[in-house]
C-alpha cells in the first residue's frame, strides 16, 4: 500500500481511551545529572499511582545493580498501575528485567530494539532480516515470561515505513501487546507522525486480529514533542509515552502534564478527530507531582513552563486582569484547580495543629506517616516559630527534605563560619562519621567553599563536586534557601539536597546529602558483587549481541 492511500481514522468507531504511559523514571532518569536512588524512585512512583497513569516503567534493570534493586522496590510496592521494565532485545536483559518485575501485580516487559538504517548499519550492525529476526525471538522469549510485552522500534521515525510496518506484523505474531513507535531523536513533524500512525495501522491487519495497540514516544529536539505525540493520537496511537516536566535525554520527552491537558481540555477536538477519550487521571495532582519530582532531581522547570510554571496562571495585563476578574473564561482554559495549583493562599502558622499539617501537605502531594512525619512536623514548628507564617511553598520545602530518606553515615552536628570584608573565610565543622565525632576546619575562596573543604577532610571522599545551586523556594528576606549540589564519582552523579533560611547550613546538608547517597550507592553495588554497569539505552554493543 502506497502512503498517499493511508485512510483517516473511521467515523464510526467507538471512543477509545487514551493510555499515559509515564517514563520519568526511565527515560526522565537519563536526563544528564540526574539520578534517583530507590526511595525517590519509590516516592515518585507512589505519585504516579496516585496520579492514575495506566503504566509505570520503573527503570532499566540490566543497567546497574541499583537500577536492578529500584525497579525491584517499585514493582512489590504499586497497585493499581502495570509497572514495566525495560529490556535491550537480549535474553540477559529480558531475564534480567522480569526479575526485577516478576513481582509487580500487573507487570510488563519492555524490549527496545532499533529499526532505522543508520543504527542498524553503525550501532548494531546487523542486517534487516537479522533485526527482524533478533525482534521476533526477543518477544517471543519476553512473551514467554510477561503477559504483557511492549516492543519498541528504536528510532521508528527514521526508518524506512515499509521495515517498520514488516518488524511490527512480526513483533505482534510473536506476542508483544504493545507496539510502541519513538521519535528517539526528536526528528519528525507532526503531520508526518499521523501519516505514519494511520499507514501503519493499515498496514498491520495484526494490531486488530491480536489485540495490541499502537504507542508513541516522542523527544523534544526540535521543540515538537507534545505536537507529535497528540498528532500520533489522531493517527491512531493510544497509549503516549511521556515524562512529568518532559524530563529525559537531551531536550527531553513529550511532557505528561502538557499532553493530558491537550486531551482533557480539548476533548471536543480529539473526539471528533480520532474518537478517542481523555486519559483517566486525577489531574489535580499534576502541579504536585511536578513538585515532587523537580524538588527530587534539580531539574526546575521554567515559570513560563505551561501547566506547571510558576506563572501558567498569572495574568500580568490590566487588560487580562479586568477580564479575567469579569468573566475567568476570557483568558483561562482551564482552571488552576484543575491541575492542582492551590488557589487558596491558606497559610498554617505556629499554632496550626499536627493534623492540619498532615492534611495540607497531602493536598500538595506530599504523603508522610510516623518518624517521617514526626520530624517534618517539628521542622514546621521551628520554621513557623522564626518566621510566623508558612506559605505552600515552605511546606513543600519541609517534606521534601523528608523525600528519599538515605542511610545518613555522615551527619552535620556543628557549623561555624567566620566571613566578611577583609577576613579570609573559615569554616570549622563537626560532623558524625559512623556515629564518632570528628572535627576540622578550612579556609577557602568564600564561606560555602571553606566548609566544603571542612567536610572534605573529614570524610576523605575525593569525589569531584560537578555542580552547585542555589535558589529561593519561598518568598521573603527569611525566605528559606535551597542549594542542590552534584556530587560525580565513577562515572556517577549524586543529587543532594539541603534546605534552610542559613544558606552555608543549607550548602553543607546538600553536600553530605549527596556524599551519603554515593556512599549508600558503593554498599549496594558492593551487596551486588560490583557488577560493571551497563550504559543507559542506545547503546547496544555488538559484543552483546547473541
Ligand atoms: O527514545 C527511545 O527510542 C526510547 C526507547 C527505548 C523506547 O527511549
Ligand atoms: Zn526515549
Amino acid at each position: 500500500m502506497s502512503v498517499a492511500e493511508v485512510q483517516a481514522v473511521p467515523a464510526n468507531a467507538a471512543p477509545e481511551r487514551v493510555l499515559i504511559f509515564d517514563t520519568t523514571l526511565r527515560d526522565g532518569e537519563q536526563t544528564p545529572g540526574v539520578h534517583l536512588n530507590a526511595p525517590e524512585k519509590l516516592e515518585i512512583a507512589r505519585q504516579l499511582a496516585r496520579l492514575g497513569v495506566d503504566v509505570i516503567e520503573a527503570g532499566f534493570p540490566a543497567a546497574s545493580p541499583a537500577d536492578f534493586a529500584a525497579v525491584q522496590a517499585v514493582a512489590r510496592a504499586i497497585s493499581g498501575a502495570t509497572v514495566a521494565a525495560l529490556a535491550r532485545a537480549l535474553p540477559q536483559d529480558i531475564q534480567r528485567a522480569w526479575e526485577a518485575i516478576g513481582q509487580a501485580r500487573q507487570p510488563r516487559l519492555h524490549v527496545f530494539l532499533a529499526t532505522s538504517p543508520v543504527h542498524m548499519q553503525y550501532k548494531l550492525r546487523k542486517s534487516p532480516p537479522e533485526v527482524l529476526e533478533m525482534a521476533e525471538s526477543a518477544v517471543r522469549l519476553a512473551r514467554s515470561l510477561c503477559s504483557e510485552v511492549e516492543f519498541s522500534a528504536e528510532d521508528a521515525t527514521r526508518s524506512d515505513w515499509e521495515f517498520l510496518a514488516e518488524v511490527c506484523r512480526r513483533v505482534v505474531r510473536a506476542g508483544a501487546t504493545v507496539v510502541n513507535i519513538p521519535d528517539t531523536v526528536g526528528y519528525s513533524t507532526p503531520e508526518e507522525m499521523r501519516r505514519l500512525f494511520r499507514f501503519l495501522g493499515q498496514a498491520v491487519p495484526e494490531l486488530r486480529e491480536y489485540g495490541a495497540i499502537l504507542s508513541v514516544h516522542c523527544h523534544d529536539d526540535l521543540g515538537m514533542a507534545v505536537a507529535n505525540s497528540l498528532a500520533a493520537v489522531e493517527g491512531g496511537a493510544r497509549q503516549v509515552e511521556c515524562t512529568l516536566n518532559g524530563l529525559g535525554e537531551r531536550a527531553g520527552n513529550a511532557a505528561l502534564e502538557e499532553i493530558v491537558m491537550a486531551l482533557h481540555t480539548r476533548r471536543d477536538y480529539f473526539a471528533a478527530q480520532a474518537r478517542v477519550a481523555p486519559p483517566r487521571l486525577a489531574t489535580e495532582q499534576l502541579y504536585p507531582s511536578s513538585q515532587l519530582v523537580q524538588s527530587l532531581t534539580g531539574v526546575f522547570v521554567p515559570p513560563n513552563k505551561a501547566i506547571v510554571g510558576a506563572n501558567a496562571f498569572a495574568h500580568e495585563s490590566g487588560i487580562h486582569q479586568d477580564g479575567v476578574l469579569k468573566e475567568r473564561s476570557t483568558y483561562e482554559i482551564m482552571t488552576p484547580a484543575s491541575v492542582g495549583v492551590p488557589e487558596s493562599r491558606l497559610v498554617l502558622g505556629k499554632l496550626s495543629g499536627r493534623h492540619a499539617f498532615r492534611e495540607r501537605l497531602r493536598q500538595l502531594g506530599h504523603e508522610l506517616d510516623g518518624e517521617q512525619l514526626s520530624r517534618a512536623f517539628q521542622r514546621f514548628q521551628e520554621l513557623a516559630d522564626r518566621k510566623g507564617e508558612l506559605s505552600d511553598a515552605d511546606l513543600v520545602a519541609i517534606a521534601t527534605g523528608e523525600a528519599g530518606p538515605v542511610p545518613e553515615r555522615y551527619v552535620l552536628r556543628y557549623l561555624h563560619v567566620v566571613s566578611g570584608t577583609g577576613t579570609v573565610p573559615t569554616a570549622t565543622v563537626v560532623l558524625s562519621v559512623d556515629g564518632e565525632e570528628r572535627q576540622d576546619s578550612a579556609v577557602g575562596d568564600g564561606p560555602v567553599n571553606a566548609a566544603f573543604r571542612a567536610v572534605q577532610r573529614l570524610v576523605g571522599q575525593r569525589a569531584e563536586l560537578a555542580g552547585y545551586s542555589l535558589r529561593a523556594v519561598t518568598g521573603g528576606a527569611d525566605a528559606v534557601g535551597e542549594v542542590t549540589v552534584r556530587v560525580r564519582n565513577d562515572g556517577r552523579q549524586y543529587l543532594g539536597r539541603g534546605r534552610s533560611t542559613d544558606v552555608i547550613e543549607a550548602s553543607v546538608q546538600a553536600y553530605l546529602h549527596a556524599l551519603n547517597k554515593m556512599a549508600e550507592d558503593a554498599k549496594t553495588a558492593g551487596d551486588f558483587g560490583n557488577e560493571q554497569p551497563v550504559p543507559k539505552t542506545g547503546d547496544e554493543q555488538p559484543a552483546c549481541v547473541p
